[in-house]
């Protein structure tokens, strides 16, 4: 039985790796790639995504969606990790396909009340998509199966200042109003995603896999393990958009408390998200007014590298 997935986007190299996994993964029914701004300037990720997936030979919908956060003015797009043009300033072949005329938002709903119930909707960009929808048609929060995100950081600090994450950094004030909202949602931050590597060889026999695709994941990925080296000194990358999708076809690997989530929209902590531990009483009781998100904490970050390769080297 396959789940329908809507895939929220800022491709990005990592997201690449994970739209490679949306593509290829038999359990997973990718019903439309939503595009946003964040490791690169929201018409690249919209290129990026009709790529991806010409190259994979498959006709999947593509919504262009938030081209700036809600309220913050934009951060300039991080070209020394993803690239200039967010898969590793590769030479890329032309598109040949463009995106439907409805927005990100308008797809997600569009999409959502045709089959209520079924649908996950899994981001790993900023949130300005989701936020769009939820103000569109607020109902939404009943009617879509869960919401997975890859975003965030609980204890682990932050990736884009000591305490913030990237994805909720680019656009604190739609992560608030989407982590806040009453609908399922499970969190994939850093927190997990840092407990995976995806090495070299791994990434070398995912590459020689998936044809043109990997091609690009290939070379992109040369571009990324070279940040990760100076940055972190580790010799791979972390696919943390990936986790999100692991998550959700193996969740056993990862290790989730229940909590409240909270988002910090200003200040020096801008972009920070708190967890208020469902088990625990706090001194008021904001720190509960939300619905309790699935949280994960930890992974098993070799198992999850492994059930990556095995997903897409898969005959
Ligand atoms: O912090 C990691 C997240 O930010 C990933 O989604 C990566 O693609 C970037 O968007
Ligand atoms: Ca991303």
């Amino acid at each position: 039985m396959s789940t329908p997935i809507i895939f929220d986007t800022d491709p990005g190299i990592d997201d690449a790796q994970a739209i490679a996994i949306a593509l290829a993964h038999p359990d997973i029914e990718l019903l439309g790639l939503t595009t946003t701004f964040g490791n690169v300037t929201i018409e690249t990720a919209t290129h990026n995504a009709l790529l991806l997936a010409e190259l994979a030979g498959q006709s999947i919908p593509v919504a262009q969606g938030a081209s700036a956060p809600l309220v913050k003015p934009k951060n300039p797009p991080p070209g020394h990790i993803h690239g200039d043009n967010g898969l590793g300033n590769m030479p890329l072949p032309p598109v040949t396909t463009q995106a439907v005329s409805q927005s990100a938002a308008a797809f997600i709903v569009e999409q959502v009340n045709a089959r209520p119930g079924e649908i996950v909707l899994v981001a790993v960009g900023p949130l300005g998509n989701l936020a769009a929808a939820l103000q569109l048609d607020p109902s939404l929060v009943a009617k879509v199966k869960r919401v997975v995100i890859m975003g965030g950081s609980i204890r682990e600090g932050g990736n884009v200042t000591p305490v913030a994450e990237a994805n909720i950094f680019n656009d604190p004030h739609a992560a608030a109003r989407v982590l806040q909202a009453d609908w399922p949602l499970t969190l994939v931050g850093l927190d997990a995603t840092h407990r995976c590597v995806l090495d070299p060889t791994s990434m070398e026999k995912i590459a020689a896999a998936q044809g043109e695709l990997g091609k690009i994941l290939g070379e992109s990925y040369t571009f990324y393990r070279d940040f990760y080296q100076q940055a972190q000194g580790i010799d791979g990358c972390c696919p943390h958009d990936s986790c999100a999708l692991v998550w959700l076809l193996k969740p056993e690997l990862f290790q989730v408390e229940r909590g409240y989530l909270s988002v910090v929209t200003e200040g020096l902590a801008e972009g920070q998200t708190l967890m208020a531990p469902a088990s625990r009483q706090f001194v008021d009781d904001r720190w509960t007014r939300s619905v309790a998100a699935d949280v994960c904490l930890n992974a098993d970050g070799p198992a999850v590298i492994q059930w990556m390769v095995e997903t897409l080297t898969a005959e």
